[in-house]
């Protein structure tokens, strides 16, 4: 039998090396992850997996089984995944929505959609993602959208649709966005402090710690992110950017250590339980992501246009990483019940089992809930 490191003719390719590095801890990415060339490292991926690890670039979706369950995709299905990312949802709904079904794909980010362009056409045939045309391909029809969410109304006019029977959204970041430290989303890996989902937006998370003042910058760390060292993180911006404008991941990084007292030597050498789980800079960094996404404000709005784009009996479910996104999402949903424009939704939020957590830890934040359209 072949294997993936074997030519066309049968005998053995060159291995292919990874760019060397110099020393024995690399730090680039590129030079870090085997997993980012698979071609080279067979069967890496499922390697590092089952260390209960992400592969580096790829995107592991959360709480599939629950989502199906919930979301219950019948064949002829008009499906909107409207945070398309890298499409494991969306393959998901695609195989049990048939050749009769039609799925919309939405997401903010070009890069995203031309990666999951690519994918989808690997297994199915290649389509359009640039505008509003519709191409069937292999079992489903599939059109692809750069546009928020919150714009999911106007491709029901632009393709035909009556409604949707199922609208679904996996919010945050995907882990192809966080892997790459060229979207300075990251605070493990130097990169520029930009943090946009959507290129197009007009500031950077740069542009926002060189504008806001220490109120603003302190309320978004308490408010977006319940960061309890809000105000010093705050203050210690304002004095460092009148020295030098800070513009590089590391950097702030390096900033929160500073203004939390905490050497990273302290950080690294402190029992894991005392350490907590997260990294000291996780709350900074979250806080400017959601604040340069305007992703509050985009949630809120997208809760409220989606019930109209439902069918009857059409079904919504929604993926949250955020108390505070779980708590808009919820009070949608029940106000919607009150109001008698959902029929039912869900009673707990749905969470990730341990064994999800263990297998993919990026889930152990997710929290699902849905809500189904009434009659009429
Ligand atoms: C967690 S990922 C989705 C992963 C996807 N479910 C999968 O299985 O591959 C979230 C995606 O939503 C996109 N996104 C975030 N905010 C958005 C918005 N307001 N409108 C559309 N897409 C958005 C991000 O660019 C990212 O690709």
């Amino acid at each position: 039998m072949k294997t993936n490191n074997e030519s066309p003719s049968g005998s053995p390719a060159p291995r292919r090396r990874r760019p060397r590095y110099s020393g024995a801890h690399p730090k680039r990415f590129d030079q870090r992850y085997k997993e980012l060339d698979p071609a080279a490292y067979p069967g890496i991926q499922g390697h590092v997996l089952a260390q209960g690890r992400t592969p580096a670039g790829t995107h592991v979706p959360v709480l599939v089984e629950e989502v199906l369950a919930a979301l219950s995709p019948q064949p002829g299905d008009v499906v909107a995944d409207c945070t398309i990312g890298y499409g494991g949802h969306a393959l998901e709904f695609i195989q049990r929505i048939g050749p009769t079904g039609r799925l919309v794909g939405l997401d903010v980010d070009a890069a995203q959609l031309e990666r999951t362009a690519a994918r989808f056409a690997a297994i199915t045939r290649p389509h359009d993602h640039s505008g509003s045309a519709t191409t069937a391909v292999g079992q489903a029809s599939v059109s692809l959208h750069r546009s928020h969410f919150a714009g999911l109304g106007k491709f029901l006019a632009r393709e035909g649709i009556d409604g949707y029977d199922i609208i679904f959204a996996d919010l945050g970041v995907s882990s192809m966005q966080i892997d790459d430290p060229s979207r300075g989303f990251s605070y493990k890996y130097d990169g520029p402090l930009d943090m946009r989902m959507d290129d197009r937006l007009p500031r950077t998370a740069a542009d926002l710690l060189a504008q806001l003042s220490v109120d603003e910058l302190s309320a978004c760390f308490a408010d977006l992110a319940d960061e309890p060292h809000a105000e010093r993180i705050a203050k210690c911006i304002v004095r460092l950017r009148a020295v030098k404008p800070i513009s590089r991941t590391g950097q702030l990084v390096n900033l929160v250590f500073e203004a939390k007292g905490l050497s990273r030597r302290e950080w690294r050498d402190r029992p894991t339980d005392q350490r907590g789980r997260l990294h000291p800079a996780a709350r900074t960094f979250q806080a400017l992501r959601m604040l340069i996404n305007d992703e509050m404000a985009g949630l809120a709005q997208f809760l409220r246009i989606a019930p109209h784009c439902l069918c009857s009996g059409g079904r919504i479910g929604v993926i949250s990483f955020h108390s505070g996104e779980d708590r808009l999402v919820d009070n949608a949903f029940r106000d919607g019940v009150q109001a008698g424009v959902y029929a039912a939704m869900v009673g707990a939020p749905i969470r990730p089992t341990p064994k999800e957590i263990t297998a993919n830890p990026r889930s152990r934040s997710a929290i699902f809930r849905w809500a189904v359209k009434a009659a009429g």
